[in-house]
């Protein structure tokens, strides 16, 4: 009955959910039959983004799937989980499954475990939903009390949200609770901890890889790869997804370094780079610096300036076609010369509030224009830059 009521939901149009309810009430389905399945398609609909067509079988509660790691991202981390040998994983709160779906497609025997037995429910739902339920064991059950001995490696993924759902930022309110989360490389030496992106360096556990992670330029997630899969001491990667109605997958670049070199210092070139955020994360300025042959403008603002264009993937480029003045009025005056209607402004290095600025500085030109409010060898600038097109793409988004 649910299966039925879950097609019928799902040819319905969307949009409209009181004329869906009514309709599917009409169909012969009870009302609470009715709800939960138009509840249940619009998840689909919404993890579509995460899941691409596995969505549409799938079955999710609105918290699973908002902590769901996106489905290439979690491939991406069962493969290299698979390729440094790892045969049995134990995914120590699984959540809906993303990363326990993932393993199982690499090739990994998983033993899945969440707390909350909805979400190990769900989670069973979808292993079986998408045919892996010979691989995978799910239980609704505390990661604490797990057996480690039959596996050799570890995932652990822990809740960061309270109850009601706000996110938690000290990783000591994380659940299971951050003294058994880094203990675990010291039980099993493959083990990888996923994390928030904001999580401080220093709490790495000791020798681990920090990885952190970005779709399309928004940093989604931090990893700690311990043991011997950490392979570099710090990692940004960067998924930029393929154009959108197109099935190809997303393309993935990575770049590593040491996360405590200090970039070079110059002056303003005739092009700068506004790093990815994973890269910023990462510390690794630097690195990337050194793959355009860049210098910073002042030590303590991630602007990297080149002389010349390198195309690069990990960073926005923009032409910088002049320095601004700083004062309001100056500002507003250059502006209005310039013609500008419309104003994109970055900001890094600076205390201005972005839209009180752009309220006082009343513009109503016919032109659109970036700058970036930062600061160059210690003192307040502004510089007006022009989008170069990123690599590859004929127009650059903004
Ligand atoms: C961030 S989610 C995991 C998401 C999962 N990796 C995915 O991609 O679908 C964290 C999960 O840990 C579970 N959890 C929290 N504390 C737990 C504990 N002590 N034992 C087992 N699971 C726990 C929560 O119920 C939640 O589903």
């Amino acid at each position: 009955m649910l299966e039925q009521a879950l097609q019928a939901a799902a040819a319905l149009p969307e949009g409209d959910p009181l004329a869906a309810a009514s309709a599917l009430r009409a169909a012969g389905f009870p009302p609470d039959l009715a709800a939960a399945a138009l509840t249940q398609v619009a998840l689909r609909r919404k993890a579509v983004t995460k899941f691409g067509a596995d969505a549409a079988v799938m079955h999710f509660t609105r918290a699973g799937l908002e902590q769901a790691t996106r489905g290439p991202v979690a491939a991406r981390r069962a493969a290299r989980l698979a390729a440094a040998g790892a045969t049995r994983v134990a995914d120590l709160g699984c959540g809906i499954g993303a990363d326990t779906i993932a393993f199982a497609r690499a090739g990994l025997r998983v033993h899945a475990v969440d707390a909350s037995p909805e979400t190990a429910a769900t989670a069973s739902a979808n292993v079986l939903a998408l045919g892996l339920a010979a691989d995978v064991l799910v239980e609704a059950r505390d990661a604490m009390s797990v057996p480690l001995d039959e596996v050799d490696a570890v995932f652990c993924d822990p809740a960061r949200r309270t109850t009601g759902g706000r996110r938690v930022f000290d990783p000591r309110s994380y659940s299971p609770p951050w003294d058994f989360v880094v203990g675990l490389a010291a039980r099993v030496p493959m083990t990888v901890l996923k994390l928030a992106p904001g999580i401080d360096h220093a709490l790495l556990p000791p020798g681990a890889e920090g990885e952190w992670v970005s779709v399309d330029g928004d940093v989604v997630e931090a990893a700690a790869w311990c043991g011997p899969l950490a392979a570099a001491p710090r990692r940004a990667t960067l998924f930029q997804s393929a154009p959108t109605g197109s099935a190809a997958a997303p393309s993935v670049v990575s770049l590593t370094g040491n996360g405590i070199t200090a970039a070079p210092v110059g002056h303003i070139g005739n092009f700068m780079y506004d790093p990815d955020g994973a890269v910023v994360r990462s510390h690794l300025v630097a690195e990337f610096a050194e793959t355009v042959d860049g210098m910073l403008a002042d030590p303590t603002i991630a602007y990297v300036h080149t002389p010349t264009y390198v195309p690069t993937p990990f960073g926005r480029c923009y032409e910088v076609l002049d320095q601004l003045p700083i004062a309001l009025k100056r500002l507003r005056t250059a502006l209005r010369a310039l013609d500008v209607g419309s104003l994109t402004i970055l900001k890094r290095g600076s205390a201005l509030d972005v839209e009180e600025l752009r309220r006082s500085l009343r513009l109503s030109g016919s032109r659109a224009a970036i700058i970036a409010l930062t600061r160059v060898a210690g003192a307040p600038a502004v510089l007006l830059l022009s989008r170069v097109p990123d690599p590859g793409n004929a127009a650059p988004s903004q």
